[in-house]
């Protein structure tokens, strides 16, 4: 019996050694300790030992389980750990592998360029106007010395929405607006951004809706050099220090003289082609004196203050400094086009 226990130790002991994870530990257990396990099974015979033999075999019975139960709770611990570890080292993870990317928007390039136009012109000293897209006639028009019934009003074809009220078709009833709240007194010095509205057909160079920028300066002894200097600057500093200017003579009602600035063609370098189309000059912006009338309407004296005034699209300077041929592209936000003017290109 003795033997038999000692045996029965040494395999026990060395099934345990051989356990190489929790479940197959703990089979090891039931089928050693457990009630049908060979131990049980030696217990059972100690019934019948002498009275002598039995104290001693139960002695020896205990010392066996006692060695078996350190072995197991040693090599209970000695899995756990190792199965933290191993499930420690499945889950690590890889901080050097590169992130996903991020998709982040980016400014409108119609957004970019006023920011740019604004930021120039602030630089010069002019302070950024604002007004209502829904307009009166009265500033839209009647202020900017186009009465009712004017025949240049045709000029520029518009939404009505009562008789009195329209979407304003440019952004000149700013100027009118602005002149107003001075009451007579300059300096002004403002440059007005914002949406204008137009009865056109949508193709590759109209739109119903679109941008622009006014400028307008009022002082005492503001000439016509001051006005090309402006305008001299702008064109160098948006399109290229290379570029040459003209002003050519045009009509609108609220400046006197008017003018129509146009700029060298880069692509042909003036020689003539299918942008400049064939003139070696791009039209670019309308500009010109302010109309004594306007002056007066609006509160000022036309004998002691001039000014002058432009207006320009930016959706065309847009295109002509970015190279893109269908004003629609600002409208239908295709992404793959808006993309092409994310920040960090710049
Ligand atoms: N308002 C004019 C237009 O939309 C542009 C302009 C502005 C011309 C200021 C002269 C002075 O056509």
């Amino acid at each position: 019996m003795q033997e038999r226990l000692q045996e029965l130790q040494t395999e026990v002991l060395q099934k345990i050694e051989q356990s190489e994870n929790l479940k197959e530990l703990n089979e090891v257990r039931v089928a050693y300790l457990g009630k049908k396990g060979p131990i049980t099974e030696v217990l059972r015979g100690m019934g019948k030992l002498s009275a002598e033999e039995r104290p001693k075999m139960g002695a020896l019975v205990n010392e066996v389980r006692e060695a078996i139960s350190v072995k197991l709770e040693e090599k209970q611990k000695e899995l756990e750990e190792a199965e933290v570890l191993e499930k420690l080292a499945s889950e690590t993870i890889d901080v050097t592998l590169p992130g996903r990317p991020v998709k982040a928007g980016s400014h409108h390039p119609l957004t970019k360029i006023i920011e740019e136009i604004e930021d120039l012109f602030i630089g010069m000293g002019y302070q950024v106007a604002e007004g209502p897209e829904v307009e009166k006639d009265y500033y839209n028009f009647e202020a900017l010395n186009l009465p009712k019934g004017h025949p240049a009003r045709d000029m520029q074809d518009s939404f009505y929405i009562s008789e009195e009220i329209l979407l304003r078709t440019h952004t000149s009833p700013v100027q009118a607006r602005t002149m107003e709240k001075h009451q007579g007194k300059g300096p002004v010095k403002i440059i007005c951004p914002g949406k204008v509205y137009r009865r056109d057909n949508d193709d590759a160079t109209h739109s119903h809706q679109f941008m622009q920028i006014e400028g307008l300066v009022i002082d005492e002894n503001i000439r016509m050099s001051d006005l090309k200097g402006t305008l001299e600057v702008f064109a160098k500093k948006i399109f290229g220090e290379d570029r040459e200017i003209r002003l050519r003579p045009s009509f609108f009602p609220f400046t006197e003289p008017s003018v129509e600035m146009d700029i060298s063609c880069k692509i042909c370098g003036g020689k003539g082609c299918s942008v400049c189309k064939g003139t070696g000059w791009i039209e670019i912006l309308g500009a010109g004196m302010v109309h004594p009338n306007v002056l007066e309407m609006a509160g000022f004296d036309s004998k002691k203050y001039t000014g002058f005034a432009f207006g320009m699209g930016p959706e065309r300077i847009a295109m002509l400094k970015y190279g893109i041929d269908d004003i629609r592209h600002f409208y239908t936000n295709d992404v793959r086009f808006l993309t092409q003017f994310s920040r960090h290109e710049e």
